[in-house]
C-alpha cells in the first residue's frame, strides 16, 4: 500500500469514529430498517388496542364451553334440581389406586366433619363448634343414597354443608363418593358397582417384579 494510500484510509477510519461518537447532535431518527415487517410485528400485540373486536381487547377468552386439556366435561347438573339429582351418575370407574385416592382426599377435605371413620363424627363436629350433624355414612338414611345426591352435596353444598366446587374437579369429587360407597359396600350398602380392574397396579407389580429378577443375576429366588 503506498503511503498516500494508507494516508487516506487511516484520516477516512478516524473521520468514521468521530462520526459515530456524535454526542453534540441527539439523533431521533432510528435509521433505515431492512426488514421492517420482521421488526414490528404484523400481528396485533397482547396488550395493543384491537379494532376487530368490538370492545377492542386483543387477548380475546376462551369461546364458551372450552375445556382445558387434561378436563373433563360439563357434568350439566343443575343446582337445586333435585329429581336430576338422585338419577344422575357417572361412567367413571376406579381401580384401587384410585379410590386409595378418593380416601385421600376424603380425609383432608370432608374427614373433618364427617369423621375418618365416615361415622359423621369429625374433629370438627366433635368438638362441638359445628352445631349441624354431618352425614353419618354408616346411617340407614345415607347408606343406599344415590351417586348423584352425593355428587350434588361435594359440588353444591347442602345447608351447612359448603360446596367443594372449586376445591376438587368432577373427577376427584366422584373419586371420593367411590370411596363412600366402596366402604358402604361393606357396611350393609349396595353392591358397588363404581370400581375397575386394577390394571395399573397389576403393571406396576410386574414391572417390579421383572426388576427383582434381573436384580438376582436372572435366577430365582
Ligand atoms: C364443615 C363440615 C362439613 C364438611 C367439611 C363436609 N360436609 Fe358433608 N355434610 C355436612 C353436614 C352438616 C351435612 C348435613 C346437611 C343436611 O342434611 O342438613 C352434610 C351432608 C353431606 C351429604 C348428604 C347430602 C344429602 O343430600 O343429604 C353428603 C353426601 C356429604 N355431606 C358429602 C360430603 C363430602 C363428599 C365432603 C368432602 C368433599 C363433605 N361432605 C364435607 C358437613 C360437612
Amino acid at each position: 500500500m503506498s503511503k498516500t494510500k494508507s494516508i487516506v484510509v487511516a484520516s477516512l477510519m478516524i473521520g468514521l469514529g468521530m462520526a459515530s461518537c456524535n454526542s453534540g447532535n441527539i439523533r431521533r431518527n432510528p435509521g433505515k430498517i431492512y426488514a421492517p415487517d420482521m421488526t414490528y410485528s404484523v400481528a396485533y400485540d397482547a396488550y395493543t388496542a384491537n379494532p376487530n373486536f368490538a370492545d377492542s381487547q386483543t387477548s380475546r377468552k376462551p369461546v364458551d364451553g372450552t375445556i382445558a386439556r387434561g378436563h373433563q366435561l360439563p357434568d350439566h347438573l343443575v343446582m337445586g334440581d333435585t329429581n336430576a339429582y338422585k338419577t344422575f351418575t357417572t361412567s367413571m370407574r376406579f381401580n384401587e389406586d384410585e379410590l386409595k385416592e378418593g380416601g385421600r382426599l376424603f380425609n383432608i377435605y370432608c374427614a373433618i366433619c364427617h369423621g375418618q371413620k365416615l361415622d359423621g363424627q369429625g374433629p370438627l363436629f366433635a368438638s362441638g363448634k359445628f352445631a349441624s350433624m354431618p352425614a353419618n355414612f354408616k346411617d340407614a338414611k345415607y347408606i343406599h343414597m344415590p351417586v348423584g345426591q352425593m355428587y350434588a352435596a361435594a359440588k353444591y353444598g347442602k345447608n351447612m354443608m359448603g360446596s367443594y366446587a372449586s376445591q376438587l374437579d368432577s373427577k376427584q369429587r366422584w373419586q371420593i363418593i367411590a370411596y363412600i360407597k366402596k366402604f358402604q359396600s361393606t357396611n350393609g350398602g349396595d353392591a358397588f358397582t363404581l370400581g375397575a380392574e386394577t390394571a395399573k397396579a397389576d403393571t406396576a407389580k410386574t414391572a417390579q417384579a421383572s426388576v427383582l429378577v434381573v436384580g438376582n443375576g436372572g435366577k430365582k429366588s
